[in-house]
């Protein structure tokens, strides 16, 4: 996969030197170009902002600078070969980033970051690049940053770990909170290590038995404990196919019951855990 980000902080793409994302590069697995934005202006203050058309706070990213670099990025990256490039533009008011974004990106050979600061991009640059290729508006949660390069950060992240012999054992996404099939959108549950003993503090007795199916039962019953405590939207949305008998039980322990329609809904009684 190539990766190219646009922006007027390259230093803040760093990060994308070391752990997974730089050994990554290092194999050869990802290709990631970092380019400075005012390297496509024109003027003595290498200016890419400008007051808003109708008034109000902050700055607009200009069209030409923008304009100009993501032509010669793509033009640069046809060159060197690469294909199918998409845009993917960083912004509180995108569409959500989810796990199931991130797998449809890192099927996607070349991304092309444009990630803004100030108010955003003229909203013609992503028009205009709209007619050429697809354009994914992306946020990474509901709160606002700054800019949109710490996002850059977290889906490059996401969508390179997917990438095939990225991670060192293929296994490990398999289990992933998030991941589609797997957990059926429940949250992965605690995870211990050597020593047996810290502090004073044990393991669940369960992790030593060597019993594989006792094992999967305790660990799809705190999934479904931390998933119930800290994301019951997704046990509101879960199919509820989803859930086989023990986990009804386990649901109805943490307070959860089938409405008429067989999906699940707090019970009156629901005692905080
Ligand atoms: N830029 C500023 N806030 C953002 C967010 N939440 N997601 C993506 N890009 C952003």
């Amino acid at each position: 996969m190539r990766i190219d980000v646009v922006t007027i902080f390259p230093e803040y793409l760093n990060p994308l030197d070391v752990s997974l994302v730089g050994k990554a590069r290092a194999r050869g697995q990802l290709g990631v170009h970092v380019h400075d934005l005012r390297n496509w202006t024109h003027d003595r203050h290498h200016t890419v902002d400008d007051t808003p058309y109708g008034g109000g706070p902050g700055m607009v990213m200009k069209t030409e600078p923008w304009g100009e670099a993501l032509d010669e990025v793509v033009a640069d990256g046809f060159e060197s070969g690469a294909h199918g490039p998409v845009l993917v533009v960083p912004t509180p008011s995108g569409r959500p980033f989810t796990q199931e974004l991130a797998v449809e990106l890192s099927a996607r050979p070349w991304l092309i970051f444009a990630p803004a600061r100030y108010e955003g991009i003229d909203r013609r640059v992503t028009d205009e690049y709209a007619t050429r290729t697809p354009v994914y508006e992306v946020s990474i949660g509901d709160y606002v940053l700054a800019g949109g390069e710490a996002a850059v950060l977290v889906i490059t992240e996401a969508v390179a770990r997917l990438l095939p012999g990225v991670l060192g054992n293929a296994e490990s996404h398999r289990d992933d909170s998030f991941a589609p099939g797997a957990m059926a959108d429940l949250l992965e549950g605690p995870v211990y290590t050597k020593p047996p003993e810290w502090r004073g503090r044990g393991i669940p007795e369960v992790l030593l038995s060597g019993h594989h199916g006792k094992i999967a039962r305790w660990r799809r019953d705190e999934a479904l404990h931390r998933t119930s405590l800290h994301r019951p939207d997704l046990i509101e949305r879960a199919d509820p196919a989803a859930f086989d008998k023990k986990d009804r039980e386990t649901l109805s322990i943490l307070g959860w019951a089938p409405g008429a329609d067989g999906r699940f809904g707090r019970t009156a009684y629901t005692v905080e855990q």
